[in-house]
């Protein structure tokens, strides 16, 4: 018999730490950039991050707290989503630090600002691939009572996709290639994927 720890999580996990967040992992990172309306660059990274949706491309973030990257793709429509990786770990971390509003993140992180093409706010030079998003909806989260709760998701519409087509084989992308990096638990984990972590599984016809 398998000895399980049950919890309910309204009453504490009863464990040294929360592990939900060691549980759910490794998950991506979203590393958004968005720009305030007076051009203020902003950059920051959230693992509460995903895709929700494929024709068209729907990606997303979580918030908790209303953080200055949620305050600017409402009050802008935009944001650019860029693939973190292992090269830029130290950088993507340092832009997660709590900073001015008026301050450049990708200035105090020595990141290169590219231009985007059909949004607004730039993209990280450097990542090797980076998503120009308009914003479709921002959702204040709500706990089983229906009850608002201080967390926003903020989805938005992929409309232009770079990638550096050093991560293409035969027109194939290449996830490992770029080294990307994900968020496991606790204060400091982290899973950098390589091939070595890859097997094949085709779906029952
Ligand atoms: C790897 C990593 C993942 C993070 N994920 C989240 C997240 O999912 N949600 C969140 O609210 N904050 C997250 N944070 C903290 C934010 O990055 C931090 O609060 C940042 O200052 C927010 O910046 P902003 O106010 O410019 O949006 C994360 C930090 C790191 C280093």
């Amino acid at each position: 018999m398998t000895d399980f720890h049950f919890y309910e999580p309204a009453k504490g996990h009863g464990l040294k730490h929360n592990p939900l967040n060691a549980i759910v992992a490794p998950r991506p990172i979203g590393w958004v950039s968005t720009v305030s309306p007076d051009g203020v660059r902003n950059l920051a990274p959230y693992s509460f991050f995903n895709a929700f949706a494929y024709v068209p491309p729907l990606i997303g973030f979580s918030s908790q707290g209303w953080k200055d990257s949620v305050e600017n793709a409402r009050a802008t429509g935009e944001f650019v989503w860029n693939l973190a990786t292992r090269d830029q770990a130290e950088a993507m971390n340092a832009t997660s630090a709590t900073v001015p509003h008026d301050a450049d993140e990708f200035a105090l992180a020595g990141l290169e600002a590219l231009p985007s093409r059909l949004v607004r706010p730039d993209r990280v030079g450097g990542s090797p691939v980076q998503f120009e998003c308009k914003v479709t909806q921002i959702v204040q989260l709500e706990d089983k009572q229906g009850s608002a709760i201080a967390q926003w998701l903020v989805l938005g519409e992929v409309v232009g996709a770079h990638i550096d087509r050093a991560m293409l084989e035969d027109g194939v992308y290449q996830t490992a290639r770029a080294r990307p990096i994900l968020r496991g638990g606790g204060p400091a984990d982290y899973f950098e994927i390589t091939d070595a972590a890859l097997f094949k599984m085709s779906r029952p016809a």
